[in-house]
């Protein structure tokens, strides 16, 4: 049996058109005090997936995003502690909240990469997140060629070479959160929607014939919190709610400030 004593959380409100974003930087928090404090919060299944893990740094990782992500939530879901939130996954593995706990019909997103971890949480809007870390070198033109939507790939390769590896990550990321926001993943094909920039910081989304989806579906945020990473945000569009955005970051799990990190592009 665990030992634990349950979290108190401050209570969050969100509005229905309101998308909140919540960033972390997992190298602020302290690893002992993680493993000291987190461990007894995390299920069997975490634990087992824990324990799984080899190096000190993802597993730091893991600890401060399950903490994190049950932390926010339960923000939201006034009442329930943290540690007795439960999920579930769709077919594609998106978690969601066990509906029986939603007191509003909370939606959320998650993604990590080197030193960040980001959650997205809306009301009743399917929302995808993602985010990457600009400083690692990856085969851009070979993906792109390979994957993106033939479109993209002439894109990148006029561009000069000082703008082609931000574009990529810009590209990469708008598309990984479409494909989450819709829950279904690499399920999807990567060339069958393209972006573009119709100006330096819009964005626009066309669909193939293959997709039914229309452009007006969606809006899309793009987001650099740190001169490393790059953020983009999909959210599924409702005629009455359009959604504002409000960005948070936290250090510790108890605390947390508004902040406004540069959106460099955006479709509202
Ligand atoms: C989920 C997926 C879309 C993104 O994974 P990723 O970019 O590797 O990882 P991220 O950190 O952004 O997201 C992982 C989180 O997404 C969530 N997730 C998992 N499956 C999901 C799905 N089908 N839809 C939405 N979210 C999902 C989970 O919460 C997961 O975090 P957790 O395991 O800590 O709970 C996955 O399908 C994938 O494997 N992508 C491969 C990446 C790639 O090659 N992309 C091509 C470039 S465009």
């Amino acid at each position: 049996m665990k030992s634990k004593s349950k979290q108190k959380t401050s209570i969050m409100k969100i509005a229905e058109n309101e998308t909140h974003i919540w960033f972390t930087y997992d190298e602020e928090i302290n690893h002992d005090f993680a493993l000291n404090n987190y461990v007894p919060f995390l299920s069997h299944q975490e634990l087992e997936q824990y324990q799984k893990l080899y190096f000190d740094k993802r597993k730091h990782q893991y600890l401060v995003t399950r903490m994190l992500v049950r932390n926010v939530l339960s923000r939201y879901l006034k009442g329930i502690p943290a540690e007795d939130i439960e999920f579930i996954t769709n077919d594609h593995k998106k978690p969601y909240v066990l509906p029986e706990q939603l007191v509003l019909p909370l939606q959320f997103n998650i993604s990590h990469t080197e030193k960040m971890i980001v959650i997205a949480v809306s009301v009743g809007i399917e929302i995808g997140i993602d985010v990457e870390y600009l400083d690692r070198n990856n085969s851009a033109f070979e993906i792109a060629e390979r994957f993106f939507a033939e479109n993209e790939y002439q894109y990148l390769k006029a561009l000069p070479d000082d703008q082609q590896k931000q574009r990529f990550f810009s590209l990469w990321t708008l598309k990984e959160a479409y494909i989450k926001a819709c829950g279904k993943g690499l399920y999807i094909p990567l060339d069958e929607f393209c972006f573009s920039y119709p100006s330096f910081n819009t964005i626009d989304i066309n669909f193939s014939t293959y997709r039914h989806d229309d452009p007006t579906n969606w809006q899309f945020w793009q987001i650099q919190p740190s001169k490393q990473h790059l953020v983009s945000l999909a959210v599924k569009q409702s005629e009455q709610h359009p959604q504002n955005l409000i960005m948070y970051k936290t250090t510790h799990l108890l605390g947390s400030e508004v902040v406004s990190y540069p959106v460099v592009a955006s479709k509202c």
